[in-house]
């Protein structure tokens, strides 16, 4: 089954290129629509406090552990596995990000077909405020449209449907054409335009009257607020952590196949995650003081940016081609992060199946359709998977770092640290040091008291 290096593979052309496209993959939905609303259920500042420790301690060292694995092998997550140990069982991590990504797809494609919806509504809202009804609605009144919009919106099945079906047809036309002219060239441009237009809407959020107290919500930890559930709050913030960085089920071993050997991984990983954090910082200061000067309730769920967003836009000099460009750099946002999704899929069908590319994008998006049609239709089979990655991803990250930190050859972790030596590698100890002892057992420690309190909630009498 293994294939060796026969096949010159496609890669990414400059050091730019490789974090924009991992970056690309790493900010999407995840920042700006999940991190917010996840933030907000869970208590506020004190979740991002518990955040940032993961990204710093977990994240980084699995994403590093990701992209080594990925170069060192050039191959899928599946094909890495068997390669680099041949006879064992590890390719089952690679096979369960399959699975995983599958699972992923499924819901998140959902949810960036919403945007789509948001598009072509601004559109109207715009040029028929009459008729559309939004003209003149200010404070409470817009909150009460915007909320009803979504309501009628997801609880329908045509339009989420027409809009998943052509957000899956992009993403599988752009991971059809590879990975140089397809991912690297559209992630380029508009990531940083979409920082720019969330810096806009911080001013604005942040000039609202009453804005102060989003503020103290976001930044200020106040642990009184997720003392009636910590497990859960901290289970929860490990997961988005895994799930906005886009690791844990074997994207980054993918590009990580594709980036050049002279490439610092470290660095990479580091800028990468540093540009995550960052996006869903800004995110959420573009959304909490909005949210709490319109009175939203900030844990009000997976709504709660497709409903603050459009109150302060219509509520901004300019009013909604503000919202036009957002939802458009946001629909862009979430493409990027399909198509790294898409491309686990694709590299594991390509490569270890022997499809050709574009016969195995067909295969996939042909699955996924189908899952992600049940996601429309069935609110809870949306809600199941929308939480699995919550479990999966890390628990798939276990596994590479304990493979990473206690299996893999010395050696060449330290070869494809330094590029062959070209590079210092003075953090190589902490990081050991992290992905031996500290991210294995930071998960399963997790693990075993999420499960403990599940089952005292199911067996009060255990306890
Ligand atoms: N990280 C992306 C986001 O925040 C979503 C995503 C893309 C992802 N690829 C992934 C999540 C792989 C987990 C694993 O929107």
């Amino acid at each position: 089954m293994i294939q060796g290096n026969d096949t010159p593979r496609d890669s990414f052309s400059t050091k730019f290129g490789v974090i924009a496209a991992a970056a690309g993959s790493a900010i999407g939905l995840g920042n700006i629509w999940r991190f917010p609303y996840v933030l907000g259920e869970n208590g506020g500042g004190a979740f991002l406090l518990i955040y940032l420790g993961f990204i710093a301690a977990i994240g980084i060292p699995v994403m590093m552990s990701e992209f080594t694995i990925g170069r060192n092998a050039q191959l899928n997550p599946v094909g890495a596995f068997r390669k680099i140990a041949p006879g064992r069982k590890w390719h089952l991590i690679g096979s369960l990000g399959v699975v995983t990504a599958f699972i992923i797809l499924a819901f998140y494609t959902v949810v960036a077909g919403w945007t789509l919806e948001y598009l072509v509504q601004s559109v109207k809202w715009l040029i028929l405020p009459e008729r559309s009804g939004v003209a003149g609605l200010e404070g409470e009144a817009s909150r009460l449209f915007f909320q009803e919009h979504y309501t009628d919106f997801t609880g329908g099945i045509w339009r989420p449907v027409l809009w998943f079906l052509i957000m899956l047809f992009f993403t599988g036309y752009i991971v059809a054409s590879g990975v140089k002219k397809g991912i690297e060239k559209y992630t380029k441009i508009l990531m940083p335009v979409l920082l720019l237009l969330l810096i806009v809407l911080v001013i604005r959020s942040l000039s609202l009257e009453g804005a102060k107290e989003g503020l103290v919500f976001l930044f200020k930890p106040d642990f009184s607020q997720i003392k009636d559930a910590p497990v859960q709050v901290i289970l929860e913030a490990l997961g988005q952590a895994f799930f906005s960085l886009s690791i844990g089920m074997g994207t980054l071993i993918t590009y990580g196949s594709y980036i050049r050997k002279k490439e610092n991984l470290a660095s990479t990983a580091v800028s990468v995650a540093a540009a995550d954090t960052f996006i869903a910082v800004i995110a959420g200061l573009a959304i909490f003081p909005a949210v709490f000067a319109f009175g939203i309730n900030p844990g009000q769920g997976p709504e709660l940016v497709y409903i603050t967003l459009p109150v302060i836009f219509q509520n901004m000099p300019g009013g909604l081609i503000w919202a036009l460009m957002f939802f458009l750099l946001l629909c862009f946002a979430a493409i990027t992060s399909t198509i790294s999704v898409l491309e686990v899929i694709v590299a594991y069908l390509s490569e270890q199946l022997k499809m050709t590319r574009r016969r195995a994008v067909i295969l996939a998006t042909v699955a996924v359709a189908v899952l992600g049609l049940i996601c429309t239709i069935s609110s809870d089979v949306f809600a199941v998977f929308n939480a699995s990655p919550d479990i999966l991803l890390p628990f798939g990250g276990f596994f590479i770092v304990v493979f990473i930190g206690w299996f893999f050859s010395k050696d060449t972790l330290k070869k494809e640290l330094s590029s062959d030596g070209a590079k210092r590698i003075r953090y190589y100890p902490v990081f050991v040091f992290l992905v031996k002892f500290v991210a294995p057992l930071a998960i399963v420690f997790l693990f075993a008291i999420g499960v403990y309190n599940k089952v005292i909630t199911v067996f009060p009498g255990i306890g």
